[in-house]
C-alpha cells in the first residue's frame, strides 16, 4: 500500500466515523516557548484546556488530522533505522467527553483497533500494549487494562509502565497531559534479542515498535509559585492520539526502516543517480540527506530563512550538514534541484503550503552554500591544526564553539569531524557558549528592533509625521518584496525605526539593489500613494491572520489576538499601528540610501516629501 494510500484510508477512516478532518497546522507553533510543532495535538490545546468550543469552531468535537512535525531532539541520532528531524502524525481528538456524544478510553481503544486490524488488516497477534502503572499520585489505568482484555488482548500482552514511557506531556513545560496506552507491533524475532523480558520499549532490541499512543488527557501540569510542578485536573476529559506515520509505513510496507519505503527510496534513488557512492554502502550519509533534505523544504516552505538564531538556526545545521555530506557523496553542485522538486510533488497535495516553492527552496540551499563554502575548507584546516596538538582525545567545549562562531560549523558537524577521528566534543560545554552567545545577540536584536514607539512622542505635528512613515514602512515592505521578489521569502524584515524625519528598514536580501530596482520601488510605493487606498485595522486570531498571509515579524513574540492592518489589497501585515486612514495622506516617498546593515541585511533609510 503505498504512503498517500495509507494517509488517505486513516483520514477516510474517521470521517466515517464523523471525525471532522483538520488541516495539519503550521510547524511554528502559536505557542511562544516551543520553536516546533512536534505532535498534532498543538493546534488544538485550547481546546483541550476547555478554553476554546470545538463545536463553534469546527462544528465538532470529534477531530482527526495529519499533522507535519518537527524534532530537534535527535538531529545527531539521523541516519539510524528509526530517527527523523521532520515526519508527519496523524491523530484523533476526542474534545471534553461527553457519555452520550463523545469518547474516553473503551471508544478510543476500539477505534484504534478497528482501524488496524479491520481497514489496514495488520494482525491482531502482533500487538502487544502497554499502560500507564500509576505514579506521582496519579492512579493506575486499570480501566484500559480491562478494556483492552475485553477487546482481544490477553493479559499477557500488556505491560505497565511509569510516567517516562506511558504518560504523555506536555508539549511544553505547562499544559494538558494525560496517561497513555500505546500499541507496539511485533516484528518478529528476527529483530529480537535474548531478555527473557523483551517486550515493548526493550532497551536492547528493536524488534517491537511503538505504532499509536492513545492518550487519555485528563490533567493539566502546573507550575506552582516554588517552581515544582502539580498535576491537576483538566475540566473536562479528552483523547489525543498519535500514530507515526513514517513508522506505519514502514510497517505496512514490510520495510525495516523508513527509508526504504516509497517516502524515501525513491528520493535516495535519484540522489544515487548522480554520485559514484552508492546507498547500501554510504547508508548513514544518504538517510542523512534525504531527512534533511525533506525538512529543509517543509521549513524552507514556511518562510524560515537560515540565520544564526533559533529556527533559523536549526534550518543552517541542516542546510550545512547537507552541504558536508553532498560533498562525502561527490554530489557536483546543483544535485538537490530535482530531489526538492521531487519532495514538493509528493507532499503538496497534503500540504499545498509546498506548491510552486521548488524556485524558493533550491535559491536559500544554493547562497547558504555559497555562505558556508568560503569557511568549510578553512575551517577544516583549523580542525586539522587542532587536533594536532592534543595529547587527550576531546574537543573543549570553547574550541567546539570557535569553530562554529568563526568558520560556522554546526554541532553535528563538529562531533562528525570529531568522530571520524576518534575525538569526543564537550557539548555541554559547547552549549554553555552557545546559550551566553544567544543572550548577547538577543540583547542586541531586541534593542534593535524594538517596537516603533511613535506613541513616545510628545509633538503632536512630529507624531503625525512618524505616523506617515509607518505606513510607508508597510508599502515599502511589500513593494520590496514584490520588486526583489523571487524568492518571496528571501525579502524578510530585520528591523525597523522611525523618527519623525525618516524611515529606516532592515530587511534580508544577499546584494545590493541596484538603481533600478531602487527606482522600481520608489514607483510602486508613490503608485500606491496615489491610488488614495484605504488602510484598515482587524483584529484576529495569530493563526487566523497568518492564513490570511498577513506578514509577520517576529512571530515569538506575538500574542494569540493581534490587529492586521491592511492597504488596499496591496499589503497585509500584522502590527499595532497606529497608521494614517488613506495612503493619500502620505506625500511623495523618496529612498534616501541603500547600504549594508550586516551579513546579508540591507537597510534603506527614506523620507516622504
Ligand atoms: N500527543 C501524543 C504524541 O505526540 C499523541 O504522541
Amino acid at each position: 500500500m503505498t504512503s498517500e494510500k495509507i494517509r488517505k484510508k486513516f483520514l477516510d477512516f474517521f470521517k466515517e466515523k464523523e471525525h471532522k478532518i483538520i488541516a495539519s497546522g503550521s510547524l511554528i507553533p502559536d505557542d511562544p516557548t516551543s520553536l516546533f510543532t512536534s505532535a498534532g495535538m498543538q493546534q488544538f490545546i485550547l481546546y483541550l484546556k476547555g478554553e476554546k468550543d470545538p463545536i463553534q469552531d469546527f462544528g465538532s468535537r470529534h477531530l482527526a488530522s495529519c499533522q507535519k512535525c518537527f524534532r530537534t531532539a535527535d538531529i545527531e541520532k539521523v541516519g539510524d533505522e528509526t530517527h527523523l528531524t521532520f515526519f508527519e502524525m496523524l491523530g484523533n481528538w476526542s474534545v471534553g467527553e461527553d457519555s452520550k456524544i463523545g469518547y474516553f478510553k473503551e471508544g478510543a481503544i476500539k477505534l484504534a483497533l478497528e482501524f488496524f486490524c479491520h481497514n489496514l488488516k495488520l494482525d491482531k497477534n502482533r500487538f502487544w500494549i502497554t499502560i500507564f502503572k500509576g505514579e506521582k499520585g496519579i492512579p493506575r489505568d486499570e480501566e484500559s487494562f480491562l478494556i483492552w482484555q475485553e477487546n482481544g488482548i490477553p493479559e499477557e500482552r500488556i505491560r505497565e509502565f511509569g510516567i517516562e514511557d506511558n504518560f504523555w506531556g506536555p508539549v511544553v513545560e505547562t499544559g494538558p497531559c494525560g496517561p497513555c496506552s500505546e500499541i507496539h507491533y511485533d516484528r518478529g524475532e528476527r529483530f529480537g534479542c535474548n531478555r527473557e523480558d523483551c517486550g515493548p520499549n526493550c532497551p536492547n532490541c528493536q524488534r517491537f515498535v511503538e505504532l499509536w499512543n492513545l492518550v487519555f488527557m485528563e490533567y493539566e501540569r502546573v507550575k506552582k509559585e516554588d517552581g515544582s510542578y502539580n498535576y491537576e485536573k483538566l475540566p473536562q476529559k479528552n483523547v489525543d492520539t498519535g500514530v507515526g506515520f513514517e513508522r506505519l509505513v514502514a510497517v505496512l510496507q514490510d520495510k525495516n526502516s523508513a527509508y526504504e519505503t516509497d517516502l524515501f527510496l525513491p528520493l535516495i534513488q535519484l540522489i544515487e543517480k548522480n554520485s559514484f557512492k552508492k546507498y547500501p554502502e554510504n547508508k548513514k550519509s544518504f538517510r542523512i540527506l534525504v531527512d534533511h533534505l525533506r525538512a529543509s523544504v517543509f521549513l524552507i516552505s514556511e518562510d524560515i530563512l537560515p540565520s544564526n538564531l533559533d529556527r533559523g538556526y536549526v534550518l543552517r545545521r541542516l542546510l550545512r550538514r547537507i552541504q558536508r555530506i553532498s560533498k562525502i557523496l561527490e554530489l557536483k553542485d546543483g544535485w538537490e534541484v530535482e530531489p526538492i522538486k521531487w519532495i514538493i510533488k509528493k507532499y503538496q497535495k497534503v500540504y499545498p503550503e509546498l506548491r510552486g516553492k521548488e524556485n524558493d527552496v533550491s535559491i536559500v540551499i544554493e547562497k547558504e552554500r555559497e555562505k558556508f563554502e568560503k569557511t568549510l575548507a578553512e575551517g577544516l584546516k583549523h580542525f586539522e591544526k587542532l587536533i594536532e596538538k592534543k595529547t587527550e582525545k576531546i574537543i573543549k567545549g570553547e574550541e567546539a564553539f570557535f569553530l562554529f562562531e568563526s568558520y560556522g560549523f554546526p554541532l553535528e558537524i563538529i562531533e562528525e569531524l570529531a568522530r571520524e577521528k576518534g575525538f569526543e566534543v564537550d557539548k555541554s560545554g559547547f552549549k554553555e557558549s552557545f546559550k551566553e552567545h544567544q543572550k548577547i545577540s538577543r540583547a542586541g536584536v531586541e534593542k534593535k528592533f524594538g517596537g516603533v514607539g511613535i506613541e513616545q512622542i510628545e509633538k503632536e505635528e512630529d507624531k503625525i509625521k512618524a505616523i506617515r512613515l509607518h505606513t510607508a514602512t508597510h508599502l515599502l515592505h511589500q513593494a520590496l518584496r514584490k520588486v526583489l521578489g523571487s524568492p518571496k521569502t528571501m525579502v524578510q524584515q530585520m528591523g525597523s525605526d522611525i523618527n519623525p524625519e525618516r524611515l529606516r528598514f532592515d530587511f534580508s536580501f544577499e546584494k545590493k539593489m541596484t538603481s533600478e530596482e531602487i527606482k522600481k520601488v520608489e514607483n510602486l510605493v508613490n503608485q500606491k500613494i496615489k491610488g488614495d487606498l484605504e488602510v484598515k485595522k482587524e483584529e484576529m486570531s495569530l493563526k487566523q491572520a497568518l492564513e490570511i498571509g498577513a506578514l509577520a515579524f517576529f512571530k515569538e513574540k506575538y500574542p494569540e489576538k493581534v490587529f492586521v492592518y491592511s492597504i488596499g489589497d496591496f499589503s497585509k501585515e500584522i502590527c499595532n499601528g497606529p497608521h494614517v486612514q488613506r495612503t493619500s495622506e502620505l506625500g511623495e516617498f523618496k529612498i534616501k540610501k541603500e547600504e549594508s546593515s550586516g551579513a546579508g541585511i540591507r537597510r534603506i533609510k527614506a523620507i516622504l516629501k
